[in-house]
């Protein structure tokens, strides 16, 4: 039954911008402390502590908004007491963008041509018509597959939950995602980090691949085994690497695939927070209002997934 009152709804850390409180107003909430609160807007990227002892101070919370996309560092606080929801397929436009000029540039040789002071050769191959596999079916796949659609690729999505998706050519079960490397000239991580996908692409997954594909990461860094990618792009193993995303993260002044041609790299800009400020509000009204409707919540993290 939808409530008449208006949902009273906590906004923590202490440091969240003031347009979040905007947000929750514009759902027709009322910005209440801890105590008080019916549900949580957790404004915090990283800070699990601090929302362990946020969710103390507010016993009655039966809703908590992360803000990321990824929740890997929150998973072990996710319970089936409370609906929990995350920012999945918020950020997913521009990060799809983004993917897709990492894969343009590099496929294209502008990891070369951008670091040459003298006329060299000819080097590039298209995407159009290319092969393509992406990690994850998530929202970035959604938005990526859409921003294919003119360039005429075969793409194959590997993905858990199996699904026809629009603008996918195949679509696979994550158990199988090493029957898609092979084969591919592109191939793009958009998917969650979790135990199953920490290290998924090392040295063995990068010899599977074809000499000339590009790896696009737009999703965590820890997808990749870093050591192996330096060797992979040392040796020739696979074209070219393009990362919005690394592990660590910042990526150290000095790291060796900051000097390889053929390593495109984005400081974790696939959704810069000009990009992400409106499009996290939009969610968070949407799901302040839905709440207080008694309605499905947009981007549920499910506990046993771990996203
Ligand atoms: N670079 C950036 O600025 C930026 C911004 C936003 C997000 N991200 C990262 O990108 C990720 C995806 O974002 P999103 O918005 O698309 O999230 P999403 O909608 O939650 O999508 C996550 C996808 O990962 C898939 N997945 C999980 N485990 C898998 C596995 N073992 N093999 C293959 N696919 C697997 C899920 O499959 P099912 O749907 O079939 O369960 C889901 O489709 C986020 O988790 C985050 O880490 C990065």
């Amino acid at each position: 039954m939808p409530s008449t009152n208006p949902p009273r709804i906590a906004l923590a850390p202490e440091t969240a911008p003031t347009w979040i409180a905007e947000a929750i107003q514009a759902g027709g909430g009322h910005v209440v402390p801890l105590a008080d609160a019916q549900a949580l807007v957790w404004a915090h990227p990283r800070n699990p502590k601090g929302l362990e002892d946020a969710l103390e101070a507010a016993p009655d919370v039966q809703w908590v908004q992360l803000p990321w996309a990824g929740v890997e560092d929150y998973t072990h606080l996710v319970d089936d007491d409370r609906r929990w929801t995350c920012g999945k397929g918020v950020y997913a436009e521009p990060v799809a963008e983004l993917a897709l000029s990492l894969a343009l540039a590099g496929m294209r040789g502008f990891g070369t041509y951008l670091r040459s002071t003298t006329w060299g050769g000819q080097l590039g191959r298209n995407l159009i018509g290319a092969r393509v596999t992406v990690l994850g079916g998530g929202g970035i796949t959604t938005s990526l597959l859409r921003l294919l659609r003119p360039f005429d690729c075969h793409v194959t999505v590997v993905r858990n939950r199996v699904q026809e998706m629009q603008g996918a050519d195949v679509v696979i079960e994550s158990d199988r995602y090493l029957d898609a490397l092979p084969g591919a000239d592109l191939v793009v991580l958009a998917l969650s980090l979790t135990p199953e996908t920490d290290g998924l692409i090392g040295r063995g997954e990068m010899e599977s691949m074809e000499r000339h594909a590009w790896l696009v990461n737009v999703a965590r860094g820890r997808h990749i085994v870093t050591e192996d990618l330096v060797w992979a792009l040392g040796e020739g193993v696979i074209g070219g690497a393009g990362l919005d995303v690394t592990e660590p993260e910042p990526l150290p002044d000095g790291h060796p695939l900051w000097s390889m041609q053929n390593c495109i790299i984005t400081p974790h800009a696939g959704s810069t927070r000009e990009m992400s400020e409106q499009l996290l509000a939009e969610r968070i009204t949407a799901n302040v209002r839905r709440f207080a409707q008694g309605g499905e919540l947009i981007g549920p993290i499910d506990p046993d997934l771990g996203y």
